[in-house]
């Protein structure tokens, strides 16, 4: 069983692709949105989140859990790693791949402060795109937005506004809400820019520690299930959108 979590639905974005390689697998999804957003959350609270998370996820036999949130990754996956004896999945800023991409040698990441502030932002930033200018761009309200079904033009209009404006023809999405505000930042953007969403390069690196080399088909389909802190709505919207099969849902407190 493979255990994926985020503060809300933002890690469905990536549960998508891992499902759609590894559809035999058995999956748990949590979605914290009781305790969401965690973008400027203490870290100490968001560490506490992802123990409670995790200790969830074991207990109900997960063999791997895949941390599909930037905040949470950059908060707490090395605690997670030195206390749980379970494999971990992170995700990484794609700032490698955006600066092999860049002809104009500019780049926008959009993420939340609490991403930014994490040592493995700042890490690959300094291996990858020290001779590249990256503006960094706090999606404050996104979030919000995508957890209650919203699009929110005027946000992304500035927050792309002031990416391109600078020159910059590759933007990361550095938050797993982002993917499904990608088409509207794609057209706000315009065709000349390159929009990175990192969720099917985690999917791909999690199917290869699980031994998975290439070849991923199978006719059997796993077992599904989609939990959350607070209430299931935004859950049953977007997967209703998302997932090929009436979803189980559950509610969990961790508290
Ligand atoms: N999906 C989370 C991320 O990737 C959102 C964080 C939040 O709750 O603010 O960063």
């Amino acid at each position: 069983m493979i255990g994926v979590y985020d503060s809300g639905v933002g890690g469905l974005s990536v549960w998508k692709e891992l499902y759609g390689l590894m559809p035999a697998e058995d999956f748990i999804y949590f979605a914290d949105n009781a305790h969401c957003p965690y973008g400027d959350k203490p870290i100490e609270y968001i560490r506490d989140r992802a123990r409670k998370v995790t200790s969830f996820f074991v207990d109900k036999g997960a063999e791997i859990v895949v941390v599909a949130c930037n905040t949470a990754t950059a908060a707490a996956i090395d605690m997670l790693r030195s206390e749980f004896s379970v494999p971990f999945v992170g995700m990484e800023p794609a700032i490698k791949p955006a600066a092999v991409a860049t002809k104009s040698g500019v780049v926008g990441i959009l993420a939340t402060a609490n991403t930014f502030k994490g040592s493995i932002y700042k890490h690959t930033r300094e291996e990858f795109a020290s001779d590249i200018k990256v503006i960094e761009v706090v999606g404050h309200g996104l979030v919000e937005a995508v957890e209650s079904s919203q699009i929110p033009y005027s946000l992304l209009e500035r927050y792309v506004g002031e990416i391109v404006g600078q020159g910059a023809d590759v933007i990361v999405l550095g938050c797993t809400h982002f993917p499904f505000l990608q088409d509207q930042i794609q057209k706000i953007a315009g065709n000349d820019v390159l929009v990175i969403n990192p969720a099917p390069a985690v999917a791909r690196h999690t199917a290869k520690l699980l031994g998975y080399e290439n070849k991923y088909f199978s006719s059997s389909v796993g077992k599904n299930l989609f939990y959350s802190s607070g209430s299931s709505d935004s859950l049953k919207g977007v997967l209703s959108n998302l997932c090929p099969f009436d979803p189980d849902l559950f509610h969990a407190e961790l508290e």
